[in-house]
Formats: structure tokens, sequence, C-alpha cells
């Protein structure tokens, strides 16, 4: 009998699900707790199979829990993950009983059963379960596997990991950890370029978080076909897991990244508008490119050279006939306002030199490379190279074709990296590093499955490849970041990348890859974006409008309403790509993306405020709704929605063909249309028109959004005027800050920026600016929603009527020169 072709489909689905479940056999569980030996932090649990447990508070909110199995080798105590390790006293106390050993902070609570050794998370003050073991954690001693299980709530959420290619709610998926260099990947691809073992649960309004810092291979099922548990399981190394308390989920966010690191504050043309293709050269053409958008009025303050700038390939060089004056060229186009970022790839091209053949004394990297490669030459003589288990050097292929891999984890090969790209690219005016292929891709074994042979350094661990890999670009990102810091140590660094791992965000902005130019490629932008940010990884952003594929002007211009908002902000397309630049699709669509790119540099003030608070607390900017409105279960699988920081809502349409969508305003606010300022109550479905130039942007009342006038790149003029709107709540009340410092240098650092708190009560706008920068002379310009007056007072002054007036919109508009210092404007 034939079965039906969908049954038969039904089932090979099934087999293989059900193959790639979490396998318990062979395992070997932590025995049950025989005595307890008290640390400074913690305690040390001997167990009766001769396996230990150690649980430490590194704050009342952060507890990590690390387990040597019997019989497993012992490894020293380091992760390249981790920032920070000093930590101020603790104040906990234990409780021993036959049952059990508690350790109880202000905020937590640990309680460990002796048998079967389970572990929970507890909330002190309500005595709620808010994390805990399904089975004990468990080893197997021939593999080394490693499976942890923790009970499945049923309401329970679950967030992060970084960059998936999945919807926000991870609930019932499974996913692995493995870097991967995945092309065109779609909703469902997995795993792809990062790997960050860190998620987010919650449940009954209380969130958590847990970093399995572990860079071997490994798999979260979030209960994906057993409903009794989150499953962890992990190919070798050691069961070294932080738990992090919230309630609030920004708290957990904060607290990974108190541990992990945060991002340092980039410059304000980071920001800006970029463009980049697969590969623009010669140089005439990248200043055609950037003299079109000077023409069009198209704000430009980036541009990208992929690798075709290079000598054949070879990194720290530059093709001579397409780029003979690479210095010219970054003067000339920052004469522009124009900054350079060049890509840069870990693979090396293998070249052993010519007979008698030398590298030149000056100018290395413009020298021909053909007959002795520098780079190559210097690596071998310093052995900075990757070598395998026999001592040979690892050779894969990538773009040069034949290449070999830099050993970052030595330090002397990260600072080599730093100098070599000092030398040739920022000292000839580049400013930035774009790292790519990181994973590290090789396209003779891209699944890296075949590696296994390679051997790190590993601080002269000489650690195997399977706990190194998902560590690569980690490495590769620090010798880049700290290569620039070094070099130019006033300026912020600015280094992208591809792969990473947790911790990645202390060096790079991350961008999500060979996308496709698809509407479901713009709609998975979101919730990969809120994931990313929610894994400490805030400067995020995605090739628009996508970069395989034609696209379409349509798309271009949905694509852009999305991207104006993303931090990192670029338009690339694949060498064999139709070109995506904002006007190549016509003249409608490139009207429509220009006022995108300048709604963009206007709200500017808004997202580098929002941006600096993300370096500061590790609270991304792009938010899902949850992380606003953690009370509002109707938010936590919402994902084709987003905000950025506490006041813009923006809900932009992402069905091709489509002219309106529906909109969900979260509950307990009100909310105004960005655009027209009409009201609208919380807690409801909207039905909104969106016509192709309409994006549907909400603005959360009780809010003041700093912004200023368009520009053509972020250094052409000052913020000037400076416009604050200020959309009262029902109360009449509204709150806001603005962050400013001089956008480049770090003198932020000592003191040298102005954070200006704004509050509006009882008709008073208040300005208390606080820090050591004088931002220069300029205007004010407050617009005030939903309020009248008769007349207006500037600390206590009256104001003469041409310096305010009422719109007929129903906007006070409001105009006085920065008086530099706290001020008052009262409404009469
Ligand atoms: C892969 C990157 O993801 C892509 O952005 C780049 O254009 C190509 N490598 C070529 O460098």
């Amino acid at each position: 009998m034939r079965l039906p072709v969908a049954l038969l489909a039904g089932a090979a689905l099934t087999a293989t699900h059900l193959a790639a479940a979490l396998d318990w056999s062979g395992l070997q569980p932590l025995g049950d707790a025989q005595s307890v030996t008290r640390h400074e932090r913690g305690v040390t649990l001997a167990c009766a199979d001769g396996s230990a447990l150690t649980v430490t508070f590194l704050t009342p909110a952060i507890v990590r829990t690390r387990a040597q199995f019997a019989g497993q080798p012992a490894a020293p105590d380091h992760s390249w993950a981790v920032a920070r390790t000093d930590w101020p006293a603790v104040t906990w106390q234990l409780a021993e009983t036959a049952d059990a050993v508690t350790l109880r902070s202000d905020v937590l609570e640990v309680r460990i059963q002796r048998s079967p050794l389970l572990v929970s998370f507890i909330d002190p003050a309500t005595g709620r379960v808010i994390n805990a073991d399904a089975r004990p954690a468990a080893r197997d001693p021939q593999s080394g596997r490693i499976g942890v299980a923790k009970k499945l709530g049923l309401d329970e959420h679950f967030y992060g990991l970084g960059e998936k290619a999945a919807r926000l709610d991870k609930r019932r998926g499974r996913f692995t950890m493995w870097t991967s260099d995945t092309p065109g990947y779609v909703e469902g691809t997995d795993p792809i370029y990062q790997s960050v073992p860190f998620y987010l649960g919650l449940e009954h309004g209380v969130a958590y978080g847990i970093f399995h810092d572990n860079a071997h291979r490994s798999t979260f099922e979030f209960g994906h076909l057993t409903q009794e548990s989150v499953d962890y399981s992990v190919e070798g190394g050691e069961l070294n897991a932080y738990f992090f308390a919230g309630p609030a989920l920004k708290d957990v966010v904060s607290r990974f990244t108190e541990l992990t690191g945060r991002m340092p504050l980039p410059p304000l043309w980071a920001l800006g508008h970029q463009q980049s293709r697969y590969s623009y050269y010669p140089d005439t053409m990248v200043e055609q490119i950037v003299a079109q958008y000077r023409a069009r009025d198209l704000p430009l303050d980036v541009i990208h050279l992929d690798i075709h700038y290079m000598a054949g390939y070879r990194v720290f060089t530059w093709d001579r006939a397409r780029f003979p004056d690479p210095t010219g060229l970054t003067r000339r186009l920052a004469e522009q306002g124009v900054r350079v970022v060049t890509i840069v790839d870990p693979g090396v091209k293998h070249q052993p030199p010519a007979v008698g053949a030398h590298d030149a004394a000056i100018d290395r990297d413009l020298a021909p490379q053909d007959q002795s490669y520098y780079v190559y030459n210097e690596g071998l003589a310093a052995d900075y190279f990757l070598r395998q288990r026999d001592g040979s050097h690892y050779i894969g292929e990538v773009w040069p074709g034949k290449s070999v891999f830099v050993d970052y984890t030595k330090e002397a090969a990260r600072r080599w990296w730093g100098d070599l790209q000092h030398a040739s690219l920022t000292a000839r005016g580049v400013a930035g590093i774009w790292t790519d292929m990181n994973e590290p891709a090789d396209f003779l074994d891209p699944t890296g499955r075949r590696h296994e042979h390679i051997v790190f350094d590993d601080l002269g661990r000489q650690s195997a490849y399977a706990g190194h890999r998902n560590l690569f670009a980690l490495h590769m990102a620090r010798a880049t970041f700290e290569g620039l810091a070094r070099h130019r140590p006033a300026e912020r660094p600015f280094v992208i990348t591809r792969a990473g791992y947790a911790g990645i965000q202390r060096y790079a902005v991350k961008w999500t890859g060979d996308n496709n130019a698809t509407f479901a490629s713009v709609a998975l932008n979101i919730p990969m974006f809120a994931s990313l940010g929610l894994s400490g990884q805030p400067f995020v952003g995605a090739d628009v409008p996508g970069f395989i594929g034609r696209g379409s002007g349509e798309l271009l211009a949905r694509a852009y309403q999305v991207a104006a908002f993303a931090p990192f902000f670029r338009n690339h397309t694949a060498i064999d790509q139709y070109d995506k630049e904002p006007w190549r699709f016509g003249a409608h669509y490139e009207a429509i993306v220009r006022k995108y790119i300048q709604l963009r540099y206007r709200l500017l003030p808004y997202l580098y405020t929002t941006i600096e608070e993300a370096h500061r607390t590790g609270v991304p900017l792009w938010r899902p709704l949850i992380l606003n409105f953690q009370a509002d279960e109707n938010t936590a699988n919402l994902d084709d929605q987003f905000m950025i920081g506490d006041a813009l809502l923006v809900a932009p349409v992402l069905r091709e063909g489509e002219r309106g969508r529906e909109v969900y305003l979260p509950t307990g606010a009100l909310w105004h249309d960005f655009w027209t300022g009409a009201p609208h109550r919380g807690g409801d479905m909207l039905r909104i028109d969106a016509p192709l130039d309409h994006l549907p942007i909400f603005v959360r009342a009780g809010s003041i959004v700093p912004s200023t006038v368009a520009m053509n790149h972020t250094g052409e003029k000052p913020w000037d005027p400076l416009r604050f709107d200020v959309w009262p709540d029902a109360g009449g009340e509204a709150r806001g800050e603005l962050y400013e410092d001089d956008g480049r240098t770090t003198a932020h650092r000592d003191g040298a920026f102005r954070r200006t708190q704004l509050s509006f009560t009882a008709n008073r706008l208040t300005f208390a600016p606080e820090g050591a920068f004088a931002p220069p002379a300029r205007e004010f310009e407050v617009a005030f929603r939903g309020v009248t007056a008769r007349e207006v007072r500037l600390d206590g002054d009256v104001l003469p009527a041409a310096q305010w007036r009422q719109t007929a919109d129903g906007v006070l508009l409001v105009r006085f020169a920065d008086p530099g210092r706290a001020c008052t404007v009262e409404l009469r």
C-alpha cells in the first residue's frame, strides 16, 4: 500500500526530530551530596560518587555553579567570556538540614537537595521557585558529554541565545551553538554565525537568566519534544553555569553584562547611514558612489570596502591598480564627511616566498605581494598560525585560496595583528574594521566538524578545536579592537563582527551576515535584533535591504523603515546581485528611503542617548515590547513590532503588497501617533493604514524625545536647533533624557559629557544638565503636546511672544537659546 505523501513527510519529520532529543544514556548523574565545605562566597558539596559541586555568590543576584564530575580531569578556572572577576563581598547565610543545603542572599535563595542532588533557585521574599533542576546534572565519562535538565513551566517563556534565525520566544524550540557560515539563512536555519549560550526565562512576571560558559558545541531544548524539561547538553568541557536573578528582564541583561562586559560607547558616526557592496572598486567608483549620495541629498557617514581592495585577497595589503593611493582616497572622502571601513578576514594566504624574493622594507602593504607576502612570512617566523596535533599548520581554503589562520589566543599574535592593521589601514585613514568569515569559515569544511585536529595555544594549555571554535571570533575581535585602541588611544574603536561568543559586545558591533533580500528576512530582523540585545549585544544591524537576491523598490522602502532604527544601519549587497543603493529602483522609492534616512538623522539625539544607556547599563535600545512591558502577557511573544528605548514603538509593514497592519499598543500606557499626535489607549489592537511611504510609529505618553534637524552626515553641523517633543501622560507629566559628548574621543570617560534630565510636571519643564562637556551655542525648540498657554516664562522671565506660538495642530512651540545650565520653562 502506498502512503499519502503528506503522511510520509510527517513521519520523516518526526523521526529526525526524535533523533535530535537529548539522549541521557551513558550520562552519569552527580552523586548525592555527602559533605559541605563553606567558602567565603559559597559552598563545595562533596558527592558520594567522588564528584564535587561548587556554588558561589558573585553578587547577591548572580550565582555560579561549577561541577567537577567524578573522573573528570581538573581544568584551570579561566574564561575568555567573563570580563569581571573581582566582586565586592556578599552577605549570605548558610542553612543545612538532613535533606538540603540552602544558601541565601537578600534577593536569592539557592536550595540544593542532597538526594538526588537537585539545585533550585527561589525568591526568598515569596518562597516561589524561579528555576529548578528536573534531574541531577550528568556527564558521560567516555565522551565527556554533559546534560542538564530544568523544569519547564506551563507558562514559561524563553529569550536570548544571541543570534538565532528564530522568533523571539524560544519556547518549544531546539537550538545548537556552533558558529557557522550560513549564507541565505532563513527562519529555522540553525546554527548560524554566533554562539551565545545564554538565555532568559520568564514566568509569572519573574525573569531569570542562565549562562553556560562552555564553548563546546551545545544544544538547548526548551520543551522541544519532551514537555517535562528544558534540556541543555554540551559535547565536552565543564558544567560552569551562572544564574542571574531578575525579577525584571532588564535586571537580568544588566547582570549578564556585568559579568561578560558591556559595549563600549561607539563614535557617533557609527550610528550614521553606511553603504557597502561586495565590492566597490576601483577608488574612482567609491568616489562616484559618495558623489551620488551628496548629489541626491541622501545622508551618508561611512562607505565600506569589501575584499577586492586587497591584492589577491591578502589581508593587510592594497591592490595598487584599484587603489593606488589609499591615504588620498580616505582624505578626499573625509573632506565630504565620509569615513572608510575595510573588511579584514582571518585567513592569511598560504604563500611561501619565491626563491630569493624579499619583502619590501617600507610600505609593505602597498608592495606587490606575488613573490613574497609579508604577513605570511612574519606570522610563520613568529609561530602565530594555528597548528594541528601533529605540529603541521592547519591550511584551509578561503578567498585567497589556501590559507592559514592566526591563533589569536596568543597575546603576541593579537598584538601583531593590531599593529599590521594600523600600519596598513588606520594609518592610511581607515576609520573602522569589519571582521568577517570569523566562524571561522572554511570552504573545505563549512561545518567545522572535520577540524578536530586543530589545537589552540590557549595560554599554553594546547586546547582542542572542539572547545574553541565558538571562541574564535571573540579572540579576533579582541585583537582588532585592542589594536585600534592602542594605536589611536583617544578615538573610540569601531569594529564589526559576524560570529561571536558571549562577551563579543566588548569588542564589536554585530551584523547578521548574509541575509536574503526578502520580506521574510526583513521581518526576521525584529526578533533577531531583540534577542541579540537581550543577550548583551545592543549594537546590531542587518544588510539593507538584504544581501542575497535582487529585492525590489517596495522591499527597499519597507526595509529602510525597519533599518532606520537599527543601531548599525548599512546597505550592502552580494557580488552577483543587482545594485541596491537607495536610487537603484527609481525616484519614487528613493524619496521614501530619503525620508527614513533623514528621520534617522533627526532622531540621532534620542538614539545616541539610548545607546549610551545601553553602554552604561547593558539594557539594549532595540527592545522587544516585553522588555518594557513585562506585566503585559500580550507582549510575551510579540515580535513584529519593537521599541526603541522607552518612548518609541515602531510597527513596520512586513509583508509585500500590504498597505496597513494591526498594531498592539501595550496596556497601562497612553500612546500617540508619532506623525499626527492622535492619542490611543493601550491594551488594544489597532488597524493602521500604512501606504508605502508611511511607517507606523507611536510615542508613549509621558515621554520627552530629543531630536534635531536632518543632515548629510553626523559631523556636518551641530544639533541646532535641538528639539524636545514633550508628550504628557494622563496626569500631565513627562520625563526624558539627553546624553551628549564630543561623539568621537574617550574624554567622556573622564567626565566630558553632558547628561540632561528633563522633567515636565505641573506645567513646568525642567532641564537639569550634569557633566563637564560644553556643547556649542545653540537653540532649544520645545514642542509641548496637549497643553495651551497664555504666557511662557523662562526661569521666571516672560518670554517675548516672538519666541513661542501655538500651531494649528495643537502643538505649543517654544524657542530659546540653550542657557548652558539648568533652566525651567513654565507654561501659564
Ligand atoms: C561574507 C560576508 O558575509 C559578506 O558580507 C561579504 O560581502 C562577503 N563575505 C565577501 O567579503
